[in-house]
């Protein structure tokens, strides 16, 4: 299961390499780092995390809604949320963890 998730990251990331588009330019690795860092403490944010707050959505369930983009999650990081701590990410670490959370995309 793990193999096929790591074979699907590196597909997305290959993909998204050629595509050209926002996504493009973002690091899935530095994204996945960022996201245990800032992230975990509310949301699972890999399958090896067992714990975060309950009603907070895992990032492999947001990746998995169908209207999912990158894009919209890296505008999302960047934008103040209410129900968020105000992160002061950068648009390319917004982008690395949009990539990331898109790798999870199954
Ligand atoms: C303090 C807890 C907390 C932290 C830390 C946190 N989040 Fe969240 N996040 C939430 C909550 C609660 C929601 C649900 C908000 C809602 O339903 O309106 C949410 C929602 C989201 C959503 C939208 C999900 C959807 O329904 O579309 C995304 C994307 C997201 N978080 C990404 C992140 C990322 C990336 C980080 C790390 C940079 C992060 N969050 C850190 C609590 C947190």
């Amino acid at each position: 299961m793990r193999t096929v998730l790591a074979v699907i990251r590196i597909l997305i990331v290959a993909t998204a390499g050629l595509s050209g588009s926002l996504a493009a330019a973002a690091d899935a690795d530095r994204g996945a780092t960022l996201a245990k860092r800032w992230c975990a403490t509310c949301h699972v944010v890999d399958s090896d995390q067992k714990q975060a707050s309950a009603d907070v959505p895992p990032f492999a369930v947001i990746a998995q809604k169908p209207d999912f983009t990158p894009e919209k999650v890296a505008t999302f990081l960047i934008e103040p949320h209410p129900k968020m701590p105000n992160f002061q990410l950068s648009r390319s670490e917004a982008a690395d963890i949009a990539a990331y959370i898109s790798a999870l995309r199954k």
